[in-house]
């Protein structure tokens, strides 16, 4: 049988290497003001904000930069941001503060539990290497029964996406993002292809619910169950 990795047996042991091991901090100290979707993405992506988030509530924008993709016509009371560059932050127009923070060497947040009404996370999550702290964290900062929308494309930069990232396609990405919410005790997991990358980039978004209350229905067996498949994903190999 095949290694495993101790904070998800599912995966293979080297799942959260990277190929540029150097510091974070400096990959992303120039300012990068560029999409990283192309527009029909992001059109798809507001669209599903607009569905998604309610207006007067406060947002965490997780790995965030000069645009967070809201509706223009919804107000909110708060949007923070977290990101790795200050002025990418800064430029962007809907964030009310913003922390700098890389979440791969620290990755609690500074903000006190339940305080978020929803959380998102567009096309970064490819560069975590401590994913469950990380979600266990926005848990934490949302309030009962609130959303973590997580999206991504097939863009990255390469060397700074995790290894178990760049060996799967669009299936695997939306399973491996599951996983991160199943085990940090997010419900009610949904999976939205918003473009299928047929005529623009593909954009894939995941969305599970801080619901507390129903943390204990996660039965032994479904938990068996769901690893079993996913080692059948994670190792095709085997
Ligand atoms: C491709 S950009 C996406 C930015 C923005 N969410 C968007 O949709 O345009 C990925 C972002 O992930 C963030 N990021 C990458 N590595 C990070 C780390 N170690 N800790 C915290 N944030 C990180 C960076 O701030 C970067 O702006």
């Amino acid at each position: 049988m095949a290694e495993t990795n101790d904070i998800l047996p599912e995966l293979p042991p080297d799942a959260f290497q990277k190929q540029d091991q150097g510091d974070d901090a400096n990959f992303y100290a120039p300012a990068r003001l560029v999409s990283h979707i192309d527009e029909a993405a992001t059109r798809a992506l507001t669209a599903y904000y607009r569905l998604t988030l309610r207006a007067g509530d406060t947002l965490l924008d997780l790995m965030s930069s000069w645009i967070s993709h809201l509706p223009p016509e919804m107000d909110f009371a708060e949007v923070i941001g977290h990101g790795m560059n200050a002025e990418e932050l800064s430029a962007n127009p809907r964030l009310t503060r913003s922390f700098v923070q890389d979440l791969n060497r620290s990755p609690v947040l500074q903000l006190e539990s339940g305080s978020c009404d929803a959380a998102m996370c567009c096309v970064g999550v490819q560069y975590l290497q401590r994913p469950l702290e990380v979600f266990a964290e926005v848990f934490r900062v949302l309030r009962p029964g609130a959303p973590f929308i997580v999206s991504f494309s097939n863009r990255c930069f390469p060397t700074k996406a995790v290894a178990i990232w760049r060996s799967l396609d669009d299936h695997g990405h939306a399973a491996l993002v599951r996983l991160y919410l199943e085990h940090t005790g997010f419900h009610d997991i949904s999976t939205e292809i918003l473009r299928n990358g047929s005529q623009s980039d593909p954009l894939i978004a995941v969305l599970g619910s801080a619901e507390v209350l129903l943390r204990a229905r996660r039965t032994t067996f479904h938990y068996l169950q769901r690893r079993q498949q996913n080692r059948k994903l994670f190792f095709p190999q085997t």
